[in-house]
Parts: C-alpha cells; structure tokens; sequence
C-alpha cells in the first residue's frame, strides 16, 4: 500500500510518500518547507501569512515527494491529508489539493485527525502495539492518551490553559530567543544552569493528568520585567530553568497516567511521546527513565518525526484506509477536533481515577 500525505495544519508545508509491503514500512520521501523566518518577527505563527506560503509551496512540495519516492499518481494507493485541527486557511489549501489529486487520479481520499498522524507515528517507525500510552505534547496540544486503536483514543488528561510547546515557544519570546522557542530553548539551555531561578512546577504532586503552563509563563514574565535585562550567562540559566520546569511538570502528570495505565491494561507494554516537544532531549530521557522504572519500553521517532510533516500523515492514511475508513470528497474539514470525539463513560472515570 502506497499513500501520498499532506500536511499544512499549522507552519510547515509538507508532502512524503510512505508505503506498507508487510512487514516492512518505509519512508520512500518526506518533504518539508518550514515557514519559521516568515513568522519569526512576529513572535508566533501568523495565520494569513501561513496560508499564502502553504499556497506557494505545496505544489512543489508534492512534486519533489513523488519524484524522490519515484511513484506516479496512478500507483499510489490513495491520497491523505490533515483535515484538523488546525488553522482553516492552511487546512483548505492541503485538504482541496488533496481531493483534487483524488479526483483527479480517481484514487480514495483519507481526512486525517493531525493529533492521531502524531499518535500513530510511533507505529510508523517502532511497529509499537495498541494499547500504548501516550504523552502528544506540540505547540497547540498537550494531552496524555491511552491508545486502544486507530480511531480508539481515551483521554486521561490534558491542558487546562497553555499546551507544553506554547509555553516554550511564550517563554522563548520573552526571554528573547525568537521563534520557534522550544529548540531555541534547548540549544540556549545547554550551557545554563537549570537550578539558578525558581520556577513553579503547576500542578506537581496534584492527583491526575491534567496540566497547566500558564503560571510559568507568568513567572517567566516577572522574573524579565524584576531581574532583566539579561546578559548571555543570565539567559543560559533562564533557558535550562525553563526547560527544566516544562519537563519536571510533564514527567510528573506522565508518572501519574503511567499508574493508571499499568492498573488498567496490564498488558500495555509501551510508553510513547510525539509531537514537536517531544523532539527535546532532556524530555526524552526523563521519559525514558520513568518508563524504565515501570517496566514499559520508551517509544519516541526521531525528533524529525515529531515535530509536525507529511510522512505521519500518510502512514496514518495507510492505518486508516487499511480499515476501509475513507473519506468522501464533501467532507469537511475541523479547526476543531479533539481525538477522544465521543466521550464514553470509561473517559469520565480515567480521568477521575488517575
Ligand atoms: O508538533 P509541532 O511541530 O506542531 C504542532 O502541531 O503544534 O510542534 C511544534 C512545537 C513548538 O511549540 C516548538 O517550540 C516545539 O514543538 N518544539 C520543541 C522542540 N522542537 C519543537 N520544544 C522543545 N524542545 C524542542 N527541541
Ligand atoms: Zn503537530
């Protein structure tokens, strides 16, 4: 099975080519055209600005795929591209490209959730087995899942404001990195000192899963406006203090949800992290610790993997249209689309339970 993927939810512009021969899974391409110097005086993605560069490079982007992976449309198998969430403007542009390479090739069309193309991705490059736990932790997402399934996703907690990414990328600014502000930060923090300011860890020690990253961000902002400005020494220590307290509080709600985990399905054997955070070494090894400590393997791609392309995109394609769930050419797409959709019973009571 061959699947052409596309992905512009957010601020890259990406196409890749993966194919399914079982049991083999490659990546035969994997392009991707980052926008960061386009959005990097402005501190944040910027919507419109993100739409037209999507617009001017996704052309180019699948042809490269499809050259490098050396397919034809009329081999692939079917056409795949994120539906949500994400911004509106860049989902139209992939989406519409998409099903008019559907219709055109007269090949199925597949709407991916962009949060399940993050969630299957370790099965991509680990053939890890359901159920497995999750910690998807992105710019715009910050959520721990237990994953039963393609389509099957339980949430046992996720953000009350700020998404883990979000706080590196708010902090970032603050401090004066630029953007994007989580490998600015990890860069920054190698040579700091992670213990030389006080930052709050929220939530640490609390019952659940749930996070929150927002009295950080304001921590980070008195700690400018009281003790700035800085010199390279002072933003070293800030960076690692920062680091330090995102991946203390992420690895403290993930100790919880790997209790919950182990209780309820004795037989999960994995412990997997994606999403662009997850490209962080510190927060890889803190991971891989707990996870070692519990007896589950540590499951994270590789940090290109992560962070947000096209190949996660077309594998989840295969998962899905390995099950005959294709989409219709009139589907829409979802700025909004949380992964759990249906809230069962069982996802009230994880999240009380854990
Ligand atoms: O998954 P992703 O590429 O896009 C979304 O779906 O949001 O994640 C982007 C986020 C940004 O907030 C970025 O700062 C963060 O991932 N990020 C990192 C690292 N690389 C990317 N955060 C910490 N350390 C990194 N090395
Ligand atoms: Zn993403």
């Amino acid at each position: 099975m061959i699947v052409l993927g596309i992905e512009t939810s957010c601020d890259e512009t990406a196409a890749a080519v993966v194919a399914e021969i079982p049991p083999s899974r490659r990546i035969r391409s994997n392009e991707v055209y980052g926008q960061a110097v386009l959005h990097a005086p402005f501190g944040g993605v910027v919507p419109e600005i993100s739409a037209r560069a999507h617009l001017d490079h996704l052309d180019t982007a699948i042809t490269r795929a499809l050259v490098q992976a050396e397919v034809t449309l009329a081999q692939i198998d079917g056409v795949a591209a994120a539906a949500g969430p994400g911004l509106i403007g860049g989902l139209i542009v992939g989406a519409m490209t998409a099903k008019g390479i559907a219709w055109a090739a007269n090949k199925p069309f597949i709407a991916v959730n962009h949060l399940e193309a993050h969630a299957l991705t370790a099965r991509l490059t680990h053939n890890v087995a359901f159920p497995y736990l999750l910690l998807l932790v992105s710019g715009g997402h910050c959520q721990l899942l237990s994953c039963m399934g393609v389509g099957s996703y339980v949430c046992l907690g996720t953000t009350l404001d700020d998404a883990a990414g979000e706080a590196f990328d708010k902090a970032a600014k603050l401090i004066g990195l630029g953007y994007p502000g989580g490998p600015a930060i990890e860069r920054t923090a190698r040579v700091g000192d992670p213990h030389r300011f006080a930052l709050p860890r929220p939530l640490k020690g609390r019952q659940g899963c749930d996070f929150s990253f927002s009295g950080l961000k304001t921590a980070v902002r008195l700690l400018t406006c009281e003790r700035g400005p800085f010199d390279a020494r002072d933003v070293a220590d800030l960076a690692a203090s920062v680091e330090c307290a995102i991946c203390d509080a992420l690895a403290d709600r993930t100790a919880n949800a790997i209790a919950w985990f182990r209780h309820h399905h004795p037989n999960g054997q994995s412990l997997v992290a994606s999403g662009g955070v997850a490209a962080n070494g510190q927060l890889r090894h803190r991971l891989a610790a707990l996870a070692a400590n519990s007896g589950l393997r540590f499951v994270a791609p590789p940090p290109e993997l992560c962070t947000d392309n096209a190949a996660m995109i077309a594998w989840a394609g295969i998962e899905r249209l390995r099950l005959g769930l294709t989409d219709g050419l009139d589907s829409a797409l979802r700025p909004r689309w949380p992964l759990d959709v249906t809230p069962q019973p069982s996802w009230v009571a994880a999240r009380r339970a854990c």
